[in-house]
């Protein structure tokens, strides 16, 4: 092909694992087997996580903090999340993909909160939708399962509401606050969640939920006794510096190989270590004769003008 050096070809995956769906985590649960699940905000992001055989991906809104760089998930609008949701679905095939319902699209009505949801399946290739809160959502949750789409409820740390809860803090630690966050499990339940995200809530409380709810429930600092894990994939990547809860296990550290690799090439560039010949563009000899034949005419030309 003119003007590339190699050519890479993309093979799919001949054995592609069977779609998860809501029934799969429905199916996992009754068998006692975890459920997993990690965030992605981008193409071979989701990629990686699907090939690895992850149950499902959430395009969670904390890619306004870990990829767009906001203090919080707050200014994160529903058309930043379709178009990292589109670029997500595009590349897993397999995972259930859950689109996270941001700031503002689902508090002000429910017919709203329904228009955005539908959008995230319609315009996105969600196969559900993720919103925060409990008993003061159950109508826009019933609402939105009503209309055919699976909703994963969020409770405990729910950032959305970062400046009522006074600051990213663990949730539930209060017997009354233990209390009310057990009710809401259930009236989520009741409204028709599939699933119901416990963040930053103390293991014996997420253990205790568990038990009492039907739906699986996926933790995120909140210990094993949760029937599914999530985590924010930066955060399991060491891609995210600026803080690190206390609940993440970093798997890696890119963000140290990505400034060693970065530093690696600023020196190449500056020396002309970089490219090297096995990075040009050749050209043949007779060409390149050729070329010159041809130039040299055509300053000739110009010259007898
Ligand atoms: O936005 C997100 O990534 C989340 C997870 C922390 C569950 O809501």
């Amino acid at each position: 092909m003119e003007g590339t050096t190699s050519t890479t070809t993309i093979s799919p995956s001949t054995s592609q694992r069977k779609k998860v769906t809501t029934l799969t985590f429905r199916q996992k649960n009754e068998r006692g087997e975890p459920i997993t699940m990690l965030t992605a905000y981008d193409y071979p992001t989701a990629m990686a996580i699907d090939k690895a055989g992850i149950d499902s991906i959430l395009v969670g809104d904390s890619l306004g903090m870990v990829v767009l760089g906001y203090e919080n998930t707050l200014p994160v609008t529903m058309e930043e999340m379709l178009h990292h949701a589109r670029a997500v679905s595009r590349g897993a095939k397999s995972a259930l993909l859950v689109g996270d319902m941001p700031f503002m699209s689902y508090q002000v009505s429910t017919e709203e909160a329904v228009r955005n949801a539908g959008r995230f399946l319609q315009q996105a290739g969600m196969d559900a939708v993720k919103l925060e809160g409990g008993r003061e959502r159950a109508d826009v949750v019933r609402a939105i399962v009503g209309t055919g789409i699976p909703v994963m409820g969020h409770l405990g740390l729910t950032p959305q509401s970062v400046h009522q809860l006074g600051g990213f803090r663990a949730q539930g630690k209060t017997a009354s606050a233990a209390k009310r966050l057990l009710e809401d499990a259930h009236i989520l339940e009741d409204a028709g969640a599939f699933s119901i995200v416990l963040e930053s809530v103390p293991a014996q409380l997420a253990e205790y939920i568990s038990k009492q709810i039907s739906i699986p429930t996926i933790g995120i600092g909140a210990g094993a006794g949760c029937d599914g894990q999530v985590l924010v994939t930066h955060d399991l990547l060491g891609l995210f510096e600026r803080f690190t809860p206390k609940f993440v296990k970093q798997y890696a550290n890119f963000h140290t190989q990505m400034s060693k690799a970065f530093t690696e090439y600023l020196d190449d560039v500056e020396t002309k270590r970089f490219p090297a010949v096995e990075h040009t563009v050749e050209m043949s000899a007779e060409e390149w004769e050729e070329f010159e034949r041809l130039n040299v005419e055509a300053l000739k030309r110009e010259e007898d003008l």
